[in-house]
């Protein structure tokens, strides 16, 4: 699993976890009968194809497909990583994650984030006895209230001062080392600090925790900025600036507006818009959109008026477009060439940034914009090359409102039917699914789920999960050496039960999430078996068993015989052999 949680608490987790209630949290459920049915969230739809089995604690869609755990809707539904999504359950369950001992995610890493928290502390000090300094963030508008807000810092002129002040033993060293705060000289005697006179601006996580710092010169022409470097606990990519201080002062974010500097979320916060996140001049990762969309629906790029600014929002824009689900709105802001949002604001009022902000280009119009920037419209010729252009776009936004808005705005320009143009999207995307679900299928037969005549192995599978109560009667395994697909995972599964009968079908199946293997686990939960009084699952299984004991000896008969053609059975093998031989006559 995910090696950080005890296994037992993932199983007992899901055993407490009623998916009807983590589901009607988050869609309409409908009872029918023993079941719920729901339309599905995962594909666009008005027919309930999604059944809920609150017995198996397991959903399917028979429609797209799509089926899991409660956990596994949890992270679908919200895009959360496994770690996340056990988080979220147990606090909905009110219990406590108990992270094993020494990689427990909150322990780790520990005493670096002490030793950020002290450091951060120094600069923040050194500031206000800094005079140069002070002058310099009032010169940019910024007051005492917003400094502190940001936790804005100065690290002295000097080539020891944090060396001086946490580097007396070792072990500091090291840690000063990990943290990219001291930098080792070139003839390896001794170390020097890395921000020397400059402006610090601290970088928190979502959580607060300090984790790197920015550093900006006053003036001259070094680089503006010197950053900490990738550390255990920082890294630039993944994080996004004044995202802890925007959680913090608002509670429902109705929108995000996500800026390039540090200077601009200061700037603007200053004057008022307290809801904007930096990307700190990197580009604006899946990673960002998930944190983003998960504190509101609704983002706007506000980039530098220049080329770069420009590149940027279309690099955010192609990053976008899969996380653009029904009700989401994503909005670009493009400011006059030369200026940036703290620039802009300090210029024309708070009221006028807001009104930009208001004013902003939809998503669907950039998009058409930038594609069409060398094309002539007036063309059919170029209309049709437009169409061309979009069309992968579209094919990576997920089903929706959106998805058919855009289409319609295309349609207009292109000059097509929506349905047409619709049609030959959806014709586009399905070729895509065949060519990666045949992929899928090589890739299974690699893992050797698919080949030869596991079918009865697989059947076994299906029916130990649907009905786990089944294995409670089972005939002895023989078949434990047998080197087939599947068998491992029948195996396991079997003693798995055995060894705690009251398992369901999704506690089951989460033990599999990083196997594999098992990964395919799931789509073996869907029941396909009949529903009538005549069916019974345990003489199912006992007779599918015995068919894998069969085909076992068979094949060990063979294999042996083959051998012993060769003069190669040693004296074990030959034992064997007669005794096989012997058994299968009873058998038979
Ligand atoms: N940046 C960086 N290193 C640089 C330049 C920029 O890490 N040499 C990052 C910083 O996070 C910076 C952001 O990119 O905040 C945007 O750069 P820029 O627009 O130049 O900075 P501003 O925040 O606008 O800073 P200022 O207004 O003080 O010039
Ligand atoms: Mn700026």
């Amino acid at each position: 699993m995910s090696g950080l949680i005890p296994q037992h608490f993932i199983d007992d987790l899901i055993a407490r976890t009623d998916i009807v209630d983590v589901l009607s949290k988050r869609i309409d459920l409908k009872k029918a009968g023993k079941e719920f049915k729901a339309v599905c969230p995962f594909h666009n739809d008005k027919n309930p194809s999604l059944t809920i089995s609150p017995l198996k604690g397991f959903y399917h869609c028979f429609s797209c497909g799509a089926h899991g755990t409660a956990l596994g809707f949890i992270m679908e539904y919200e895009n959360l990583s496994f770690v996340e999504a056990v988080e979220s359950l147990a606090s909905e369950l009110g219990v406590e994650v108990p992270y094993e001992n020494k990689s427990n995610p909150m322990k780790k890493n520990n005493d670096l984030f002490l030793l950020m928290d002290a450091i951060q502390k120094k600069f923040q000090n050194n500031l206000k006895n800094n005079p140069k300094a002070i002058e310099y963030l009032k010169k940019r508008g910024i007051d005492g209230k917003t400094a502190k807000k940001y936790k804005i810092g100065y690290a002295e002129k000097s080539w020891t001062n944090i060396l001086d002040n946490f580097g007396s033993a070792d072990s500091d060293i090291k840690s000063l080392l990990k943290l990219g705060l001291i930098i080792k000289k070139e003839n390896n005697k001794g170390y020097y600090d890395r921000f020397r006179d400059r402006i610090i601006f601290p970088i928190r996580d979502s959580r607060g925790r300090f984790i790197g710092f920015g550093g900006r010169i006053f003036e001259g022409d070094q680089p503006k900025y010197l950053n900490s470097p990738e550390t255990p606990i920082f890294h630039k990519g993944m994080e996004l600036y004044g995202l802890y201080e925007c959680q913090k002062s608002m509670r429902a974010i109705k929108k995000i507006i996500v800026v390039e500097g540090y200077m601009d979320v200061i700037g603007l916060s200053q004057n008022g818009v307290e809801y904007s996140v930096a990307s700190m001049g990197t580009a604006t990762t899946d990673n960002h959109f998930t944190r983003l969309f998960r504190l509101s629906d609704s983002i706007c790029f506000c980039f530098d008026g220049d080329q770069a600014g420009y590149l940027a929002a279309w690099r955010a824009l192609e990053n976008s477009l899969s996380h653009l689900k029904d009700g989401r709105q994503i909005k670009f802001v493009f400011l006059p060439e030369g200026e940036d949002p703290d620039s802009y604001i300090r210029k024309n009022s708070t009221a006028n940034f807001e009104k930009l902000l208001n004013n902003g280009k939809d998503l669907s119009d950039f998009l058409i914009q930038k594609t069409s920037e060398d094309i002539d419209l007036k063309s059919v010729d170029g209309r049709a090359r437009l169409a061309e252009r979009v069309k992968p776009f579209i094919n990576k936004m997920p089903r929706g409102i959106f998805k058919e808005l855009i289409i319609e705005k295309l349609s207009a320009i292109v000059g097509l039917s929506a349905k047409k143009l619709e049609q030959s999207i959806t014709e586009d995307e399905i070729t895509k699914k065949r060519k990666s679900s045949s992929n899928k299928a090589l890739r299974r037969k690699n893992l050797n789920m698919n080949q030869s005549s596991p079918s009865v192995i697989k059947k076994s599978i299906s029916l130990i999960l649907n009905y786990p109560e089944a294995v409670e009667q089972i005939r002895k395994i023989e078949f434990v050496n047998y080197e087939k697909p599947g068998i491992r995972i029948l195996i396991k599964l079997l003693k798995n039960i055995t060894d705690e009968p009251n398992m369901n079908t999704a506690a089951l199946i989460e033990r599999w999430r990083e196997d594999d293997e098992g990964k395919y686990l799931s789509k073996l939960a869907v029941n396909l078996f009949p529903k009538n009084e005549e069916f019974n699952a345990t003489q199912e299984l006992n007779s599918c068993l015995e068919q894998i004991t069969k085909n076992y000896y068979n094949d060990r008969i063979n294999s042996l015989i083959k051998k012993q053609a060769d003069n190669q059975l040693t004296a074990d093998e030959k034992a064997e052999l007669k005794e096989i031989i012997h058994k299968n006559k009873i058998r038979r």
